[in-house]
């Protein structure tokens, strides 16, 4: 779906995302999300708390897991994905705490595999996920899956592609303090989901939207994957669907 700009695209997927959360409710079911962090969801999560604060939307059977995290990350540093979480969405929504994963940089990266495991095992217990949300990498990522990454990939540590580094060194200051690794969910289970929205602004992601939609499947376009899933939508500004 190509909108007008990222404003009109967030609303329609906060909607989305709304209307599955109450079908849930009605039916006295847990809705079990995934997030994505980056800029791109930003303005979703800004129509989320609109609707929570105007028109009663309620998080209270929300249950949250987040794609990835860097590594190693404390989740009160300034850069962590903890800290954006609760900046963008859960400080500002009525979510019981508790209710939100988020992969943990402060694991020891001996028992990061471990994690990884029970991560996954954790969002199958609640009957894997509903919905997850993606953004994309300039070089295709999808979480923090890099090229490279296979289309059976489970949860687990990443090296950080130099354009990667590069795109974060911003938020860290210098390249040199951007981290060189991240915990991420894998794409086996970013394609389990039952339905897979990604979302991109800008004139700025208009290669990489078209390699993803348009060239072939491949792990050198880890978004290309998306292909492949029965219930998958792109929603994209004009500016990013520039090169369709
Ligand atoms: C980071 C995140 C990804 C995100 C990407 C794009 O790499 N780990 O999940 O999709 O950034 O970010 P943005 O939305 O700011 O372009």
């Amino acid at each position: 779906h190509i909108y007008a700009d990222a404003k009109d695209a967030s609303r329609a997927v906060a909607h989305e995302i709304a209307d599955l959360i109450r079908a849930k409710q009605q039916q006295g079911k847990l809705c079990v999300l995934g997030l994505a962090t980056g800029s791109s969801p930003k303005t979703v999560y800004a129509e989320l708390i609109r609707q929570h604060r105007e028109e009663g939307l309620s998080f209270h059977n929300v249950v949250t897991f987040n794609l990835d995290e860097y590594y190693p990350m404390e989740p009160d540093s300034l850069q962590s994905y903890v800290r954006f979480m609760k900046e963008q969405l859960f400080d500002h929504v009525d979510i019981p705490e508790g209710n939100y994963h988020i992969p943990d940089g402060t694991v020891p990266v001996n028992k990061v595999a471990e994690f990884s495991r029970s991560y996954e095992e954790k969002m199958q217990s609640y009957g894997g996920l509903d919905f997850q949300l993606l953004g994309i990498g300039g070089n295709g990522h999808i979480g923090f899956n890099e090229p490279g990454s296979l289309i059976n990939s489970h949860t687990r540590l990443m090296m950080l592609d130099h354009s990667t580094r590069a795109a974060a060194a911003m938020d860290f200051g210098s390249l040199v303090r951007t981290p060189k690794k991240a915990i991420t969910m894998g794409v086996a289970a970013i394609l389990s989901a039952r339905r897979v929205v990604l979302l991109a602004w800008g004139e700025r992601k208009a290669p990489v939207i078209r390699a993803a939609l348009e060239g072939t499947v491949t792990e050198s376009i880890p978004a290309s994957y998306l292909q492949t899933h029965p219930n998958a939508l792109f929603v994209i500004d004009q500016a990013a669907a520039s090169d369709l």
